[in-house]
């Protein structure tokens, strides 16, 4: 073994002192084998249609619900400190059964869209989330049959309208997070159908049902009752985020992602291992509060904590990373 072929110095001292390479900042830095930098890294924002002013979002300490012109200062912010794109939650003022505010071109998603393509939109890629829970009244990610279930196939003809609706508005990367069986092929097909081969996906491929959105809920102000175990993923497995990762490149996904992240290293690992295309992890709210909460009551480092998490979604894997730390990362980076 590489172990006992080692020569061992006189004395019996060690003749690999692997230390030394620790030994200074500089070395470190030089060796280093994963790096941060802040075109890796993809900021989550939020924007709540009727505002006038951000609104803080309470378990999401330093993250905020925008107003449209909020948004905007806060992408050209992003987009001044490197940050490598921006994904954009939209949270309407009223929800109903099949989330109409999703593929109105008024709606708020796609208006603070137009506005954020038409002031960075040359500058920065601009991703969207495709997914009904933010617009439906019963807040499930797609609509539901006569028995109250999901329905699978009615909800991607939803996915296919709203599709239009953001690429019109000027999306680069459209963000599939329903976990609907299919979604990504109807995008593309109705995509492309409507001259929009230019419009990519991301595909939240591998996507647990997570306890770790939590805070997400109050972000969006989500109206969800029970869970989402019929169609995210069971935290049980690996083996089928290497099926929906395969599927969503079949149907024409760009990039693939894996979502929560730190929880599921195991699973980016394997993805990363496997995936013909780019591959994203998202660092989602709840691993984000975790460490804000801890941090305010002095228990943690937040900085460290946060670069040591990001470092290893990279380290795992991940080309990209969604984080809600992206700005203040970026400006660390930046020095
Ligand atoms: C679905 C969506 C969710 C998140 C991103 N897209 C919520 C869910 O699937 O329940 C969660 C992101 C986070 O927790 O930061 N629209």
């Amino acid at each position: 073994s590489p172990v006992t072929s080692l020569p061992s110095s006189a004395g019996g001292f060690p003749a690999r002192r692997p230390r030394r390479l620790r030994a200074s900042a500089p070395l470190r830095r030089l060796v280093a084998e994963t790096r941060l930098h802040p075109a890796d890294l993809v900021l989550p924002v939020f924007v709540r249609e009727g505002l006038d002013a951000p609104r803080d979002i309470t378990s999401l300490p330093g993250v905020r619900q925008h107003s449209r012109g909020s948004l905007v200062a806060l992408a050209r912010e992003a987009v001044d400190a490197g940050v490598g794109g921006i994904m954009v939650f939209g949270v309407p003022a009223v929800r109903d059964a099949t989330g109409s505010g999703i593929d109105d071109p008024d709606g708020i998603l796609n208006v603070a869209l137009a506005d954020l393509a038409e002031a960075v939109g040359d500058r920065t890629v601009l991703m969207a989330d495709l997914c009904l829970d933010e617009f439906t009244d019963h807040g499930h990610c797609g609509v539901l049959d006569d028995r109250g279930r999901v329905d699978n196939d009615a909800t991607l003809e939803r996915y296919a309208s709203a599709a239009l609706a953001q690429a019109a508005a000027g999306v680069h990367l459209l963000g599939t997070s329903g976990m609907m069986d299919g979604q990504v092929g109807v995008v593309r097909r109705t995509l492309d159908e409507a001259g929009r081969q230019d419009t990519g996906i991301v595909a939240y491929a591998a996507k647990y049902a997570s306890a770790f959105y939590g805070p997400f809920r109050e972000a969006v102000e989500s109206t969800l009752t029970g869970d989402r175990t019929t169609y995210q993923q069971d935290p049980a497995g690996a083996r089928e985020s290497l099926l929906e990762v395969s599927l969503d490149v079949e149907e024409g996904a760009d990039m693939v992602m894996v979502k929560p992240a730190l929880p599921y290293l195991d699973v980016l690992r394997q993805v990363a291992d496997a995936s013909p295309v780019p591959v994203a992890a998202y660092q989602v709210s709840g691993e984000y509060a975790m460490v804000a909460a801890a941090a305010a009551n002095g228990w943690i480092d937040r900085d460290r904590a946060v670069m040591e998490s990001l470092l290893s979604i990279r380290r795992a894997g991940a080309d990209v990373v969604l984080t809600y730390s992206a700005l203040d990362v970026a400006r660390a980076l930046q020095g």
